[in-house]
């Protein structure tokens, strides 16, 4: 994309690299996989491509406990591949975004090896430390995110660590300024392979409390999560310090040409802490927006997420949607339970809101999350909790790309990483081939972004509708109206013609005293277009 920026008018898509193309038939996604999969890419119309962490790792975390920030994990490739990668994406237009974990390393990672060796050792103070209570309990009340003490007692030394994830995960001490520099140095290792930016893991959260004071309990205006969680993370996570961090990394992509993306993993309490993420245009790019992704599927509390989403992301700030991700059940399981109307409407309000949508890979077949005995699992979470949560393996299960054995993910008779599931359900292959299926439903739309300058960088302004319809106009011409009900509506704001419609059947119509719509059923006109 040539004009404007392409963080802003582009689509990113996101790789699961274990889950995305094993290239060599060892049940693991890799590197090579995705470069034999970039014509299909270009084909969808994507932008960018954002991979999870591929760097070295012992995979407590499945890769985001990072022993090695500038090698890659030998089962996806070497530094070569990920040239190679870059290389032939830049070929199809699209850019390459990595996975950044900044908040922790993995216990593994010389840097923490030397911390635990001893009091005195060089990179102790890398990490975040501190005595037991005079009953030898943890320093204070933090708890993990993956449940339990966000401490570790360290014998051999005597101190506790911090771990926000698991023990496995130390929290690297970000009022170390070696820290600062060690990651400026690691941004720039990549930067000058010619990736074109980070996602980055706990944007929000990792700088902590200096004074490690206790968390409070949840209020009664918390989400629910909070309360799940059994404590307000004001001490560990979001510390207004975060910020200077932020644009530090800011100026450190502001120096490449072109300049390089920051997207962050801002998991925020409040959506109005969100709009902080942006800074003055001096820290994020982009900050993923988890009201979103964690709202019901209903017309009022979207419209609500959104407008909000509006008000609080800066003028100069670009939001950010994307409707499934490694951590979340899918799309087609979560909002849509199934149903490929639900699903449609769902993938069009992604690509037609205003801001830069992130598309998960297998959404744009409508992949469920996929059904796993105990004995699949590879998440901690999953294992630890198991069945409830049932951990984040489900929705992390490889592509389905055709019908035969393997999904054409894996060869024949390879074991992959995690059951592949249904692949002759819904799979690439199939799909590509039927115009009226959701793959082209969704190629079709991306191309219609692509079309409409409206729908890449038009104002959003939510327009009246009826109960359970939620409308808006894109820019001077365009209007999206879904109808997220069981009964037929009409919704009178739609002007001009139908450019694409989730059924396919409303195409070409033109619209003369509002557009009635069916159960389900979604729509873009354009009063442009004849
Ligand atoms: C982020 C990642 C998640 C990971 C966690 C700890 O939330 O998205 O997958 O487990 O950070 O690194
Ligand atoms: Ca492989």
């Amino acid at each position: 994309m040539s004009v404007g920026e392409w963080w802003r008018e582009g689509v990113i898509y996101q790789a699961y690299p274990r889950s995305f193309q094993d290239s060599n038939g060892d049940g693991v996604g890799d590197l090579q996989g995705v470069i034999d999969r970039l014509d299909y890419l270009q084909w969808l119309g994507v932008d960018a491509v954002w991979l999870n962490p591929i760097t070295v790792s012992p995979d407590a975390d499945v890769g985001y406990d990072v022993a090695d920030y500038c090698a890659v994990q030998p089962v996806f490739g070497d530094l070569a591949t990920v040239d190679a990668l870059v290389a032939e994406a830049a070929k199809r237009d699209i850019k390459v975004v990595l996975d950044i974990v900044p908040n922790h390393s993995s216990d593994r990672h010389p840097w923490f090896v030397d911390a635990r060796s001893a009091r005195a050792s060089a990179h102790r103070d890398w990490y975040v430390w501190a005595d037991p209570k005079p009953d030898g309990s943890p320093p204070n009340n933090w708890l993990s995110a993956f449940g339990g003490p966000a401490w570790t007692l360290d014998a051999h030394t005597g101190q506790y660590y911090l771990h926000n994830f698991l023990p496995e995960q130390p929290d690297l001490n970000w009022w170390n300024p070696a820290v600062r520099d060690a990651f400026d140095d690691i941004y720039r290792f990549w930067f000058d392979r010619g990736v074109a930016g980070f996602r980055i893991d706990v944007a929000h959260g990792i700088v902590k409390d200096k004074e490690l004071r206790d968390n409070p309990l949840p209020t009664k205006d918390d989400p629910p999560w909070v309360h799940t969680h059994g404590q307000r993370s004001v001490y560990n996570v979001e510390r207004p310090e975060v910020h200077e961090v932020l644009r530090r990394w800011r100026a450190v992509a502001n120096a490449y040409d072109p300049q390089r993306i920051l997207l962050g993993e801002t998991y925020v309490r409040d959506v109005r802490s969100m709009g902080l993420f942006y800074g003055q245009g001096d820290e994020l790019h982009l900050a993923f927006n988890f009201s979103y992704i964690h709202a019901p599927f209903e017309a009022d509390v979207l419209a609500r997420v959104v407008a909000e989403s509006e008000t609080i992301i800066p003028a100069d700030g670009w939001p950010v949607w994307t409707a499934s991700n490694h951590d979340v059940s899918r799309v087609m399981s979560r909002w849509a339970g199934g149903d490929e109307r639900k699903l449609r409407c769902a993938l069009l309000s992604l690509l037609t809101l205003r801001g830069t949508p992130v598309l998960y890979y297998g959404d744009e077949i409508g992949m469920p999350d996929t059904p796993l005995r105990e004995s699949d699992l590879q998440d901690p979470l999953g294992k630890r909790f198991w069945p409830a949560p049932r951990g984040r393996d489900p929705e992390r299960t490889p592509m389905h790309w055709s019908r035969e054995p393997g999904g054409g993910f894996t060869k024949d008779g390879a074991r992959p990483w995690l059951p592949v599931g249904d692949a002759a359900a819904r799979n690439v292959e199939d799909q590509r081939r039927d115009p009226s299926s959701t793959l082209n439903f969704v190629h079709d739309l991306i191309a219609t972004r692509r079309r409409q300058p409206d729908l890449r960088t038009g104002a959003y302004t939510q327009l009246q509708a009826a109960a359970g319809v939620w409308a808006w106009q894109r820019g001077r011409d365009t209007t999206i109206a879904l109808n997220l009900t069981d009964k037929p509506v009409s919704v009178p704001a739609m002007k001009g013609t139908v450019i694409i419609s989730t059924t396919r059947a409303r195409d070409g119509e033109r619209v003369d005293g509002g557009l009635a719509l069916n159960p389900w059923e979604g729509a873009i006109c354009s009063s442009a277009s004849t």
